[in-house]
């Protein structure tokens, strides 16, 4: 039985007799050959379906670490910033450890089901005026005065959770692929991901992708060298504007050779609808900043004909239906007449 990644990897990971081994079975996500875009891009491209995981999202590997540790260490209250995702994990982990999590978010910029889930999981939730920089900064200076430990990714122990994503891409394709493709946002998972990637090549022999980050194009603080005081961006999963992790974000494009590059909201928006639509995988938008960026680059050159290519969807789409429905205009028929029905569907079955 599959118990989770402490058990799955912790040879790899910094677990010790004394570490909590909590799980709920996160991590073993799949990796989707993505046909239809492949052909259409003229790449082999996959996708690592984050989403997958036990609260929709890549923070469980991260979460369940950091909270082990934790708990490891004697705290009985754990405390984040979060655009949603964090949160929900840091919910979700905390009631399987037994521990209480406080979870700050800005004020209506986090997506429905993320919301709902920090509150089904039963967090002390604590909503802000300002936006993630600013309850980072805030829960930063509250866990050096108080008795709680802070499981942002500025704590080690995220990204050491977060690298265990690099070892799955590389069992499941037996090899690295050339291009990892992934959003950016406080820049915690792609400097995980090369870490995982460094590791396995030092312990497996496997090879080094080019690692290409995406931000969002109104919070790409990386790529215009500078602090957005005021980030913007549909896809509220990565509306950050100073990451925590920029230097080792820097670091893994630049050892990979690779790239850190921005996307607008039509981009992400066009992807988004694209893989769900074409491919049958729903990822939330800021997903699918991964996908914009590979489209982008496809275009560009900087990801050549016949490259194997993952995109890392981070999300589940389901966690933000709002921008689902109203970012496409499918309309809805409303039929209570069974002939009515069936004529519908005979004229469309007759034009397929
Ligand atoms: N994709 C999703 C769906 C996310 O929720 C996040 C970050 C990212 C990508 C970017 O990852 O920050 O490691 O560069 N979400 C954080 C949160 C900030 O609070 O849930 P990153």
């Amino acid at each position: 039985m599959y118990e989770g990644l402490l058990k799955q990897y912790k040879d790899y990971l910094p677990i010790t007799d004394k570490t909590p081994m909590i799980s709920l079975a996160e991590g073993n996500t799949p990796l989707i050959p993505l046909h239809r875009l492949s052909k259409e891009l003229g790449i082999n491209l996959y996708g690592k379906y984050e989403g997958l995981n036990p609260t929709g999202s890549f923070k469980d590997r991260g979460m369940v670490m950091a909270v082990a540790k934790a708990v490891e260490e004697g705290a009985k209250a754990i405390v984040c910033a979060s655009t949603g995702n964090t949160s929900a994990a840091a919910a979700a982990y905390a009631t399987r450890a037994g521990v209480k999590a406080y979870v700050v978010i800005p004020d209506g910029k986090i997506a429905m089901g993320k919301l709902a889930q920090a509150i089904i999981y039963g967090a002390d939730i604590i909503s802000i005026p300002g936006n993630f920089d600013e309850a980072l900064k805030a829960v930063r200076d509250i866990a050096k005065t108080e008795a709680v430990a802070l499981v942002n990714s500025v704590n080690p122990y995220r990204l050491e959770g977060q690298k265990t994503a690099a070892f799955e891409v590389c069992e499941q394709l037996g090899q690295a692929p050339d291009v990892l493709a992934i959003p950016v946002g406080n820049a915690g998972n792609i400097s995980a991901y090369w870490k995982g990637f460094k590791e396995w090549h030092d312990k497996k022999g496997t090879d080094l992708p080019r690692m290409h980050g995406f931000e969002a194009e109104g919070a790409a603080a990386i790529v215009k060298g500078e602090v957005i005081e005021q980030p913007e961006t549909i896809a509220t999963a990565i509306r950050i504007g100073n990451p925590a992790s920029w230097k080792l974000a820097e670091a893994a494009r630049d050892e990979s050779k690779g790239h850190i590059d921005s996307v607008t909201d039509e981009e992400i928006l066009n992807a988004y609808r694209k893989v769900a639509a074409q491919d049958g995988v729903f990822v939330e938008p800021g997903s699918a900043a991964s996908l914009a960026g590979v489209i982008q680059h496809v275009k560009s050159g900087k990801i050549k004909p016949g490259e194997t290519v993952v995109a890392v969807f981070t999300g589940n789409g389901l966690k933000d239906p709002d921008t689902a429905i109203n970012a496409t205009d499918v309309e809805i028929s409303k039929m209570s007449d069974l002939e009515e029905m069936r004529m519908h569907l005979r004229n469309g079955v007759s034009e397929l």
